[in-house]
């Protein structure tokens, strides 16, 4: 296989369906030599299955590629840096890391339960901080050692992560985590080699055929805008050199369009210069939004 990713080797946690499938295929394809991780579990994160990772560790193998599958339950401490070791063990290094696992538990907040909540913050949130972690002591360790590191994390959060959406409290506040968790992670890895940034995707997968069936129809022909293939390239860019100086940065991504989130950003101020009398708050909060940007619609308002 020859492409942008000759040489590197990835980790593509979920990758047994839907975007992370695409998105181990796609990095195969540019010549990466894939961990194929998936954990095989239902679209609200129940059971297990070796099916879906083992296909597509197959399909990389038939099309001249190279992959080894691993089941590990992405929020699992120890079994996430056991995926680390068996991608060194495997192909004697680790370039890129693709975060991608994940399930949904929709419920209005207002019935919105502890069980859901807990399931849902920790298969987003702390799966991309568990493998994130091992994966960033490992790029560390290198660049001490001297090697060239040019390690990437690619993390995935959501629209729902950066703009909310109703329905979806916890997984909005899990990919809002992880939104901010890539910040950091850019900003204290970049003196090793390592970028670290997340993308929100669309597509048509199991997760959102089940809310947006309609909008997530297949035109009968012409661009399909919502295949989920159409995300996977650029996650090989960000995984390529070419990447090198874009940095703590998220993207939305889906059909032809690429757009770079412009971040929480501190907009217009007001400032006394001595402690604020709360009766004169009122009138200067009336200005302050008055020139302050608009706030961007949450999904489902
Ligand atoms: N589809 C979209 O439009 C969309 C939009 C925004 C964000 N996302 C995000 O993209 C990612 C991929 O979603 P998808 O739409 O392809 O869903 P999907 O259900 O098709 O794929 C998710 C995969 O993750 C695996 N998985 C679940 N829990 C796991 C665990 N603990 N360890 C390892 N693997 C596990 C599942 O077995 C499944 O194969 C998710 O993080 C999702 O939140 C998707």
């Amino acid at each position: 296989m020859s492409g942008i990713l000759e040489g590197k080797v990835a980790i593509v946690t979920g990758a047994g369906r839907g975007l992370g499938r695409a998105h181990a295929l796609e990095l195969a394809r540019q010549g990466a030599k894939v961990v194929v991780n998936d954990l095989g579990a239902s679209n609200h994160g129940e059971g297990t299955s070796d099916g879906p990772a083992n296909e597509v560790a197959s399909l990389i193998r038939d099309m001249g590629g190279e992959a080894v599958v691993n089941g590990a339950d992405v929020a699992d401490w120890s079994a996430a840096k056991a995926m680390i070791d068996q991608a060194i063990d495997a192909f004697g290094r680790l370039d890129i890391v693709v975060n991608n696992a994940g399930f949904v538990r929709d419920q209005m907040f207002f019935k919105a339960d502890e069980d859901a909540f807990d399931a849902v913050v920790r298969v987003h949130l702390k799966g991309h901080f568990c493998v994130g972690r091992h994966a960033a002591a490992y790029f560390r360790d290198q660049a001490k050692k001297g090697e060239k590191v040019a390690g990437r994390i690619i993390n995935t959060s959501s629209g729902a992560g950066v703009l909310g959406s109703v329905g979806q409290a916890s997984y909005s506040a899990a990919k809002g985590g992880i939104a901010t968790l890539t910040l950091v992670q850019a900003a204290e890895l970049g003196r090793y080699g390592v970028t670290a940034n997340a993308i929100c995707p669309i597509a048509r997968t199991r997760m959102t055929e089940e809310v947006f069936a309609d909008a997530m129809k297949a035109p009968e022909d012409g661009f399909d805008v919502n295949a989920p293939e159409n995300v996977s390239p650029f996650i090989a860019w960000l995984g390529s050199d070419e990447s090198a100086d874009v940095n703590g940065r998220i993207f939305e991504v889906f059909g032809g369009t690429i757009t770079v989130f412009d971040g929480y950003r501190r907009d217009q101020t007001v400032e006394i210069g001595r402690r604020w009398d709360a009766k004169e708050i009122g009138p200067a909060m009336n200005e302050l939004m008055e020139k302050a940007l608009k706030p961007v619609k949450v999904y489902g308002t």
